[in-house]
Order: C-alpha cells, then structure tokens, then sequence
C-alpha cells in the first residue's frame, strides 16, 4: 500500500510536470464588448511576484503561441518562477484588435481593456506585485504591447515588443482592421506626431511609463522595417529623450543585431537580415525587465 502511494505520487508529478499547460480562466471579471479569453500559466514554483503577459500573433492563439518554441516563455515562467499570462484573441484571422477607437483608448471597452482587466485579475489572484508587471507579443502581439503601453501605462513596467508597429499605426474604421499603408511602412510621421498619438489614448494620464524595448528584422516583408523607426519616433517622444542614440552594441545579443539605447528607458534592437518576425530573445527580454 505505501509503496503504491508512493509510486502514484511519483506518476501524478512526472505528469503535471510533462504537461506544462496554460489553463482557462472562464470569468476574468471587468465589462468590456471584448470577448478575448485569459489563460495562464502558473509554475510548479512559484519563487517570484512579477507578471508576464504574452500577446500572440494572427493566425495563432493562446494556446498554440505557448507551445511554439520560438516563444520560450513557459520555460522562462518555469525557471524564473513567474506566472505568466495567455490572452487569446476574439477576433476572426485571431489578430488582435489595434484599429477601432474603443481598442485604442483607456477603458474604452476594447481588446486593450479586457487584457487590462487580466493583469487585474492575476495581480489579486496570485497576490502578485502591481509594480512588476511585464508585456511582451510578437507581430500583431506586438502592435498591441505598443497599445497597451500608451492605454493602460500605469499598470505596466516594461515592455519588449517583436516586429510590430507604432501604437496607432494601425487606426481603422473599426475593430480588427488591416492597415496597408501602416504595414507597408507608409504611415510616417514626426516624433512629436507619433508620441502625441500615444498621449491622446490616454490624455488625463501624466504619471510614470513603462521602459519600451523594440525590436525588428532588416528583412521584414510582412511589417516593413520602417516601422521600427516610428516606433521608435513614438517612445523617445514620449519620454522626451532624443532619436539620437546614448549608447550602442553591435552583434548583440546575437550576430548582426544592433542593440540602441536611447536614454533608460527605450531601447532597441535591429536585427540585419532577419524577417518577421524576429523570435522571442528570452535572455535579453528577461534582462529589459529585470528578471527573474
Ligand atoms: C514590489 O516590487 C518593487 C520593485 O521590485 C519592490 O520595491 C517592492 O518592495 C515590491 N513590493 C512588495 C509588496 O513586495
Ligand atoms: C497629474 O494628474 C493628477 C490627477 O489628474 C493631478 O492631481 C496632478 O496635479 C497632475 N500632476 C501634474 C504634474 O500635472
């Protein structure tokens, strides 16, 4: 009888550990006309208090984004100890929505406010530390980490983004838009044009920011690379700092990345050659938010 307790503990662990899954909270709380589901993802040990959000791309979902090992996130939650969470989007071609008013506004009831309503969620359930709340997203998870970063700048820390677009690039008649002329690297504009765009999703707000960390492949067909620029355009802007870099590394973190930094608080990383997009560098994106 002992013996076969023991033995069906020792199966019941290898079990939870093989399995490694995002689980489905089906009641986030918070009212929003988004029907973006939460998942998440808590370590066997869970040794540290900050959050990870991590956004995926069209055509991928919570669920398919956490088992790509281009996204090491799980093994990231797993050695750090960190719990992470799996927004999965609601929308058709599963993109999230950064084109309608509603999206790129504070509390206006968007995919924006109901990724809002999830770190709220976690922050009270698993007691976590509101101060260390980190975003990352690739693509069209990356266009909403710009989003996020300008609609709800108060709940997040830091932020590293993979070949995504300035935070209102995309602005649409409706939700879910594609924006060709954003795409194609056409929506261009002065720094102060793009960091106003950025204030303007959340006007009343004059307090802290989180550090932005942007990446972008050379290469980009689908994102053109000129979007790195206006990104970058927007975050200097917004922390009055200038285009003009006060510190750079080539070959780093890997060969034919640049890495620039423009002030503490923006940072980014320009990857020659490379297409979209540019896979998740968990070393690096852990260091911008200083974990574990
Ligand atoms: C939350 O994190 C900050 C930054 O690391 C730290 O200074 C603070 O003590 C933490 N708060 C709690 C309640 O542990
Ligand atoms: C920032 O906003 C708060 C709340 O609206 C206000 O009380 C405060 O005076 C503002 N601070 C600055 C420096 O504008």
């Amino acid at each position: 009888m002992q013996l076969f307790n023991v033995l069906v503990r020792l199966v019941t662990a290898v079990s939870v550990v093989s399995a490694a899954a995002i689980t489905q909270v089906s009641n986030y709380g918070g009212s929003t006309t988004s029907k973006a589901q939460m998942w998440v993802y808590v370590p066997d040990t869970v040794k540290s208090d900050a959050l990870v959000v991590v956004l995926h791309s069209c055509q991928s979902t919570a669920q398919s984004y956490s088992r790509n090992s281009k996204i090491p996130w799980i093994s990231g939650s797993d050695k750090g100890g960190y719990i992470s969470v799996w927004p999965s989007s609601p929308n058709s071609g599963t993109c999230w929505d950064v084109s309608s008013k509603a999206s790129l506004s504070h509390n206006g009831g968007g995919d924006s406010n109901a990724i809002a309503n999830m770190i709220t969620y976690a922050l009270e359930k698993y007691k976590l530390n509101a101060t260390r709340v980190f975003v990352t997203g690739g693509s069209s998870g990356a266009m909403m980490s710009n989003v996020l970063a300008a609609t709800y700048p108060e709940m997040i820390s830091a932020v590293s983004l993979y070949s995504g677009v300035a935070a209102g690039c995309f602005v649409g008649g409706g939700v879910d838009q594609w924006n060709n002329a954003c795409a194609n690297g056409q929506s261009t504009g002065t720094p102060a044009k793009w960091g106003d765009t950025a204030r303007a999703m959340y006007p009343s707000y004059n307090g802290t920011r989180p550090k932005m960390q942007i990446w972008h492949g050379s290469a980009d067909t689908t994102l053109a690379p000129q979007n790195y620029q206006e990104e970058l355009k927007q975050w200097t802007n917004v922390f009055g700092v200038s285009m003009t870099a006060t510190a750079e590394k080539k070959d780093t973190p890997d060969k034919g990345y640049t890495m620039s930094d423009y002030g503490p608080m923006v940072q980014g990383i320009y990857a020659q050659g490379v297409g979209h997009s540019v896979p998740s560098h968990l070393a690096a994106s852990e260091a911008w938010f200083d974990l574990p």
